[in-house]
């Protein structure tokens, strides 16, 4: 069985430019970035396995947005906005915990159900009579896709992750993600820069051979990045035959034992899936993670991170599974500091505008993403003040849906 065969994408030679500088700092379309792709595109929250009782909860803040993901007395799993029907106040003040048989508001003592449902109010009698329905939380649109559990702020025509990744099935259910359970729990990390820049370090492999030496020494000589439909990239290394020179490489691949749940073909490589906007999904052999990153302002941005493990305790795996991290952490802080030289030349005179290889493909197919969901970008001068937005949505009116051109 291939699961792995696609297209490699290369790019005609009027297609080699990247967005122009003024999209990387300018205040408006920030805020109608929020709006179109944060607030209208599947966001992944956590997985079901984060909240594995009753009662269980995990927050999720993005773009001035707030939800809770909890878990039901029935075992459901569902999102809330995490505001409170009172005044509006955080329903749970910690971004993970467990409530006992309600949700307690901590400003003045509402307490609703685990089913959202307004349960008791303190001196009920001052306030008209209330429908523990309608005065409840309020649910959130949300889907769970092989246990992860996504969120939508705003209705929009991006269909479900379900129908995204269908053609990517063949390969993914080999992972049992529905069986993953909390390796690290969900952390973040603030970086300096606009949002848009660690995209595009994120969306190539070019700089692999020099910037991660260790990635590099992994599956350097067999890294490809894919187009697989709108929204959805695929990214993959299979580990290069022979000595590796790194002492976390060199031990990762001697230690890690053939996997089980796993064909051949997929025991040794390293897969990465991109959801558009702002999410990466790695499949590994021994390991599953999803990183994704979302706007604070121009030029400060939240990378939200967690990895998830099938349940293995063989010492080796316990080995493999460090090491990998490892290599993952290497890799980090070599990419954190090439997103923050990225971002800086945005604003810097001397920068002339990107020319991108053939292996650079991911990012001008993620750039065209943005230029059809926000042709604002497209312009190569900044509009005039206050005219951001209309002249988006004037722009996008003419131009097709892209989530209905596949
Ligand atoms: S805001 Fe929640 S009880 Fe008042
Ligand atoms: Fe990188």
């Amino acid at each position: 069985m291939n699961v792995i065969a696609n297209v490699v994408p290369t790019l005609t030679d009027d297609r080699r430019a990247g967005l122009p500088s003024w999209t990387y700092f300018n205040q408006e379309l920030l805020e109608v970035e929020k709006q179109e792709l944060f607030r209208k595109c599947w966001q992944l929250a956590c997985h079901v396995s984060d909240v594995p009782m009753p009662g269980d909860y995990q927050c999720f803040d993005i773009v001035g947005e707030r939800a809770i993901i909890v878990r039901g007395k029935d075992d459901k799993v569902r999102a809330f906005h995490n505001v409170c029907r009172h005044r509006g106040s955080r329903v749970v003040a910690e971004q993970k915990g467990r409530c006992k048989s309600a949700i307690v508001c901590p400003f003045h003592g509402w307490s609703f159900n685990l089913d959202g449902t307004l349960r008791a109010v303190p001196q009920a009698k001052t306030f008209p009579k209330l429908d523990p329905v309608q005065h409840g939380l309020v649910p959130l649109e949300f889907e769970i896709w092989h246990g992860f559990v996504f969120v939508r702020f705003i209705k929009s025509d991006q269909p479900s992750v379900a129908t995204l990744m269908a053609a990517q099935e063949g390969l993914i259910r080999h992972y049992r993600l529905e069986d993953v359970k909390p390796y690290t729990g969900v952390k973040c990390q603030d970086l300096p820069v606009n949002w848009k820049a660690v995209r595009d370090v994120d969306n190539e492999g070019y700089h692999v051979p020099v910037a991660h030496p260790a990635l590099n020494d992994l599956y350097g000589s067999h890294y490809f990045d894919f187009a697989v439909r709108f929204g959805v990239s695929r990214s993959e290394g299979q580990f290069n035959e022979g000595q590796s020179r790194y002492w976390s490489v060199k031990n990762y691949k001697k230690v890690l034992p053939p996997m089980k749940h796993l064909p051949e073909e997929l025991q040794k490589t390293w897969f990465y899936y991109g959801l558009f906007p702002n999410l990466v999904l790695m499949l590994y052999p021994d390991l599953i993670g999803f990183y994704q990153e979302y706007p604070v302002a121009i030029d400060k941005t939240v990378q939200r991170f967690a990895y998830y493990a099938l349940d293995d305790d063989r010492r080796e795996v316990r080995a493999s599974r460090y090491l990998a991290r490892r290599i993952d952490e290497i890799t980090g802080a070599e990419d954190t500091q090439l997103i923050i030289w990225s971002w800086e030349s945005m604003q810097s005179s001397g920068f002339k505008g990107m020319i991108l290889s053939d292996l650079e493909a991911g990012v001008r197919n993620y750039h065209d993403a943005l230029r059809q969901v926000l042709p604002v970008t497209s312009l190569d001068r900044q509009p005039s003040e206050g005219t951001v937005a209309t002249l988006n949505a004037s722009l996008r009116q003419a131009t097709p849906n892209p989530w209905r051109t596949d």
